[in-house]
């Protein structure tokens, strides 16, 4: 059986208040986190809630890759004040954050209503039916999915993306372009996750240096955040592939941030796929839809990598993970461990191509 939910509303080019006002919203929760409320990006929302006369509190109490404790100590702290609306404002740490607390409130009979406001460009979050808690004891990803995790609604606007630091936007950019690639090839993809993976592709490729080198560039921000939108919305319905397994593991237990692990990882995945015929031809549509050479399957694929390669030297991101300074020794006893991990990752069902032990072996060496 195969069916595409839409959800949630999204808004776009569109003034906060009216928003607000359209929503109804009232007794509203602020999650975000210290970054957030320092940069006095909040005071925007705050503004125009007194402006309304909408009752709000702030909790600011969010980690950076938020643990399963952190959504606990929040819920406590949030359920005894009763909110009616969860607005979040912030990266993918708080709009996860605040899905998982909305998701348990709601579990509780409170029956509050989100909003998600991202302010970085990358993870979907404000979009998707995922959310990514950390368990730091055994330094791994708990990816929690659920229809219900999906914010009420998303607002999508350029106003709180000014001030993003340049490794921000690499990593952030690197995030969506790896969820659109992964979700276009996906094998429980379908014609409309490629669309909104094709479209979210075209916007990265066009906007993504753009925005790095220029931040004052508000058209470039604007169309990030729809990117990553788009990306979102595809790789919810699509699922992801081992580039994300591999990452998550990778990721949580040498501190890399996500969409700079995702980066590092993607040509090799992408060289490893390409193997398979039906796959190849999806990356080669993928380069021919950029306008990139692809005559021939190889040229395609060819084309796509240096794309990747080209734009990842240009933001400064690393081409193998020992230039990150991870011990050789290390890292290869690991092997067995992060093979294991992503075997049972939520993401490897998704991958287009099979994957054997020995195959996983082999790229995890080549990912050194
Ligand atoms: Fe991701």
């Amino acid at each position: 059986m195969s069916f595409f939910l839409m959800k949630p509303k999204i808004y776009f080019n569109s003034s906060m208040e009216k928003v607000f006002i359209e929503s109804r919203i009232e007794k509203v929760c602020i999650i975000t986190d210290s970054t957030i409320k320092q940069l006095k990006l909040v005071e925007m929302l705050e503004d125009i809630l007194k402006k309304l006369k909408v009752d709000y509190f702030i909790y600011s109490d969010i980690e950076l890759d938020p643990s399963v404790e952190s959504i606990k100590k929040g819920i406590v702290h949030i359920v005894k004040k009763n909110p009616k609306w969860i607005v979040a404002l912030g990266g993918g740490s708080v709009i996860d954050s605040a899905k998982s607390i909305n998701y348990f409130l709601n579990k509780l009979e409170r029956e509050t209503f989100m909003i998600a406001i991202p302010t970085t460009t990358g993870t979907g979050a404000e979009v998707t039916s995922y959310a990514v808690l950390t368990d730091r004891e055994n330094s791994l990803k708990i990816p929690l999915k659920d229809e219900f995790l999906i914010p009420d609604i998303a607002i999508i606007t350029d106003e709180f993306t000014k001030l993003l630091p340049k490794n921000v936007i690499a990593e952030g950019g690197l995030d969506a372009l790896t969820h659109s690639i992964e979700a276009y090839t996906s094998k429980q993809g379908n014609f409309y996750t490629r669309v909104y993976a094709g479209e979210a592709l075209k916007l990265i490729f066009k906007n993504l240096l753009v925005m790095y080198n220029d931040v004052s560039n508000a058209e470039s921000r604007l169309n990030m955040a729809k990117a990553s939108c788009l990306a979102g919305i595809s790789f919810d319905k699509s699922g992801l592939g081992i580039n994300h397994s591999l990452a998550h593991f990778i990721g949580a237990r040498y501190q890399i941030p996500h969409g700079k692990c995702n980066g590092i990882i993607l040509p090799y995945i992408i060289k490893y796929n390409s193997k398979d015929l039906e796959t190849a031809r999806l990356y080669r549509d993928i380069s021919k839809e950029l306008g990139l050479p692809a005559k021939t399957i190889e040229e395609g694929v060819f084309s796509l990598i240096k794309w990747i390669e080209i734009m990842k030297e240009e933001m400064c991101i690393s081409k193998r993970l020992r230039d990150l300074g991870i011990e050789k020794e290390e890292y290869m006893r690991l092997i067995p461990d992060i093979i294991e991990a992503a075997k049972k990752d939520i993401c490897t069902a998704g991958n287009v191509r099979d994957i054997e032990n020995s195959d996983f072996k082999r790229l995890i060496e080549e990912l050194y």
